[in-house]
């Protein structure tokens, strides 16, 4: 497995130089025209007061004039075109992120997905696929853009007088400094803001979810108090994050502030004494204009962009967590007869032992059921066998310790019916083939006949075409799980699980797929 990376700046120019043409032509696009704006015009207000003031002829100023209308054609020309590739580049490298992150939480252990609640997780996507916009923006269109400005800022100046540019560095530097000392703790305020933030959207997505619940008990005012305990803490957390930007953004003005006066009285003390010209003067004072615009710009940007990364990376760091169950073989399981050993198996969750030494032999062609109180740990050996979670001792099919083979191999060879049926928000048909894509129509067909399905499905306005809402929520108990029942048949493994599959049926349907079990 490659080495995933958590750190937004790599995480996202992986995906920026997946279409490296496009990234770098954004790139160089809008470092030519915005420092090419910010300096030029002053330059020009130079040149231009410098020959009005020198007198003469009138010709004087149509060179200068007939540039900038150019230099404006082309600079409009530049980023209009940047405008037009980043709307493509942007939405696709989205979509690409987005696609990434979604294959690799699946590739999640089903523990991950019990510690992580799925309305959390599908905030924490979101964020990460939102936040590429705000974050390569700020790096692409303001910072490097800016620091070529800058550097061009100094020369110019650099030309009239060395103390000026030493103050438009020193101003760069200060800008900086604050960013680096006050950055770290608007970090953390902003990755605590994005825990909570997704803490408060997982409660929201099950509440809704328990919408019955709440019918039932009569409880939408309990479950407001429940959302606002948690709508407490992130607008808390939300404010410390945003208090700290404000800070950054308030110190930066002072510091704005302060440069202004120095170079206010400098510029006009040096303009007294003679040392600078009135082109001079309006050239510098025009890039103080323009440098200090910016300057306030970025300050802001700053501030929202150091919320962004530690949302991002907070995020990062959950979604792509190392996978904790990954297959340390690549040999497949191969089932030729169907026997199954339990020998010693003991399942734990923490601190509570499900399952302790036990040991079960069962036979190729054998039925056998598994009797035991609720909760005495029937459903986890079913988990186990499918390797949801680890276990101690062995479990081998045909010889075949599970352990040693791949998790899919294993699926692959096993149909089961879980305890809850659950069943994707498409039609009845896609839910049931779901097992298998290239099954045949006879064979869905039997199946459904095997799950005793065929009369009620038939019996739906749409058939078999029939969507089945979120969980299969339009459908009674017991039709959810003879579609689930289905769902398993039509994979015709050597391997059956049932975990209570019929435990929502009345005795005539269960009677009819108990002896559609026995012909199997
Ligand atoms: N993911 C989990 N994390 C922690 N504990 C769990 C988890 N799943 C099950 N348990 C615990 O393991 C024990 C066995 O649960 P299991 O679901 O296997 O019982 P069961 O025999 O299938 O019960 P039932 O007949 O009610 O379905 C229970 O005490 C349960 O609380
Ligand atoms: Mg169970």
């Amino acid at each position: 497995m490659h080495k995933i990376k958590k750190n937004f700046i790599s995480f996202y120019l992986g995906f920026a130089l997946k279409n490296p043409l496009v990234f770098s032509t954004l790139a160089i696009f809008a470092s030519i025209s915005w420092p090419l704006d910010l300096v030029l015009m002053p330059y020009l207000n130079k040149v231009f007061v410098d020959r009005v003031s020198q007198g003469g002829d009138i010709y004087y100023i149509v060179a200068p004039l007939s540039f900038l209308f150019v230099f404006k054609l082309v600079a409009n020309l530049l980023n209009r075109t940047h405008d037009y590739l980043w709307i493509t580049f942007l939405v696709d490298t989205q979509s690409r992120i987005r696609k990434f992150l979604f294959k690799y939480v699946h590739g999640h252990s089903y523990q991950y997905f019990i510690d992580h609640p799925s309305g959390k997780l599908s905030q924490r996507l979101n964020e990460v696929v939102r936040n590429f916009e705000n974050l390569v923006g700020f790096f692409m269109e303001l910072l490097i853009p800016l620091s070529i400005g800058m550097v061009f800022t100094i020369a110019l100046t650099a030309r009239i007088s060395y103390i000026f540019a030493l103050v438009f560095v020193v101003w760069f530097l200060f800008e900086i400094l604050i960013a680096y000392s006050l950055g770290p703790k608007a970090l953390e305020a902003a990755r605590v803001h994005s825990n909570r933030s997704a803490d408060l959207g997982g409660a929201i997505i099950d509440s809704i979810l328990n919408a019955i619940n709440v019918k039932i008990f009569s409880s939408p005012l309990r479950e407001l108090g429940y959302i606002k305990k948690k709508d407490d803490a992130k607008c808390e957390a939300k404010k410390s994050s945003m208090f700290h930007s404000w800070r950054i953004r308030v110190v930066t003005n002072v510091i704005d502030s302060m440069f202004f006066i120095v170079f206010f009285f400098m510029l006009l003390y040096l303009y007294k004494i003679g040392r600078v010209t009135l082109g001079d003067f309006i050239l510098i004072y025009g890039l103080y204009i323009n440098f200090g615009r910016s300057m306030s710009w970025m300050g802001t940007r700053v501030a929202y962009t150091l919320e962004s990364i530690g949302i991002v990376n907070n995020n990062l760091n959950i979604l792509l967590e190392d996978y904790s169950m990954v297959n340390n073989t690549k040999r497949e399981l191969e089932v030729t007869k169907g026997e199954i050993v339990f020998e010693n198996v003991t399942v734990n969750y923490g601190n509570v032992k499900a399952i302790e030494n036990f040991y079960l032999t069962i036979k190729p062609r054998e039925k056998v059921g598994i009797v035991g109180a609720s909760g005495a740990g029937k459903s986890s050996l079913l988990s186990v066998l499918m390797r949801f979670f680890d276990f101690e001792g062995d479990i081998r099919i045909d010889g075949q310790s599970i352990k040693m083979v791949t998790q899919e191999s294993l699926r692959d060879n096993i149909s089961y019916v879980t305890q809850e049926s659950m069943l994707f928000s498409r039609s009845i048909l896609e839910n049931i083939s779901y097992s298998r894509r290239d099954a045949s129509k006879q064979d869905v067909d039997r199946s459904i006949e095997l799950a005793n399905a065929t009369s009620f499905i038939k019996a739906l306005p749409e058939g078999i075409d029939t969507l089945v809402g979120e969980r299969g929520i339009t459908l009674s108990g017991g039709q959810r799980q003879r579609v689930s029942i289905a769902r398993a048949l039509l994979k015709n493994s050597k391997i059956l699980l049932m975990d209570e599959a019929t435990s929502a049926l009345d005795s005539e349907a269960e009677q009819a797929i108990q002896e559609s079990m026995k012909n199997l």
